[in-house]
């Protein structure tokens, strides 16, 4: 057996990268919800931190001009697998980070999904990641970022299971331990999981530590002003990605 301490993100996404999708379920409303919002801006959208490219291919599909940007070798691996299966481009998915982008071009709409944009909890990298993101956009053109919304109060979860939310393919087992705690005053949620991955007799088992950084409507709305952005707007569905925590999309405008 191989016990995998991912010391980083991406050591950590490299070792979800076979797994992530089955722990999602159906996306195709995901999909419609992405779909609605950067009609409204243009054709040409960039998707950032877009993991194995589930939203990006269905965008791609409805006729969108898409760019998907990840950290992680491994994920947009997967990404362009997805987009060859539907017989789409997909060398417009790189390997990148998105602090630091340098694309050259501009895009009608930004997005980050998931509550991806709470992976950056220093000042200096989400100063970083907004910053590019506006230097990234025609004027006019929006960013449109999907958070998790801030408990009020400290709690601890114990451990639970999750089985997959998909079938898996033959011979492929999965299943993840994930126990969680919110720190009011920081608002930083921790999230403790151990992933174990059986396919066919190969057994991987990894445990990682997320720390993921919330924030309320006024403080995001802050960071989006300071970076330049106006018009902000919140937009809330019940469980947008499907995902048990409560999430909305805050949309501004460059
Ligand atoms: C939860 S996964 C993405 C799920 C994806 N948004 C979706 O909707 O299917 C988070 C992703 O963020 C990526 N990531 C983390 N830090 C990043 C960074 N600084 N720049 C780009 N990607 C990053 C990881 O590699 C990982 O694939």
């Amino acid at each position: 057996m191989k016990r995998v301490r991912p010391a980083d993100m991406t050591e950590m996404y490299a070792l979800r990268a076979d797994t992530i999708d089955y722990f999602f379920p159906d996306r195709t409303k995901e999909i419609k919800i992405w779909d609605e919002l950067a009609s409204q801006y243009g054709n040409d959208v960039l998707h950032l931190m877009c993991g194995t490219g589930e939203i990006l291919v269905g965008l791609a599909k409805e006729g969108f001009n898409v760019t998907g940007i990840d950290l992680t070798e491994s994920m947009i691996y997967r990404a362009r697998e997805k987009f060859e299966q539907e017989g789409i481009d997909g060398e417009n998915l790189v390997v990148d980070d998105a602090r630091y982008i340098n694309i050259g071009r501009k895009f009608d709409f930004i997005f980050i999904s998931t509550g991806d944009f709470h992976h950056f909890l220093e000042k200096k990298h989400i100063n970083s990641v907004l910053g590019k993101i506006f230097a990234h956009l025609r004027s006019g053109g929006a960013v449109a970022l999907e958070l998790f919304k801030p408990p009020e109060e400290d709690f601890k979860r114990p451990e639970k299971r999750h089985r997959p939310l998909r079938e898996t393919p033959d011979g492929l087992k999965v299943w993840k331990l994930n126990r969680s705690s919110y720190h009011a005053d920081s608002q930083i949620l921790e999230i403790v999981e151990k992933l174990h991955v059986d396919e066919e007799g190969q057994i991987i088992e990894g445990e990682y530590d997320i720390q993921l950084k919330l924030y309320t409507e006024k403080q995001i709305e802050r960071l989006l002003k300071n970076a330049g952005f106006e018009n902000v707007r919140h937009l809330y569905e019940d469980d947008l990605s499907g995902e048990k925590h409560e999430s909305w999309i805050v949309v501004a405008e460059r």
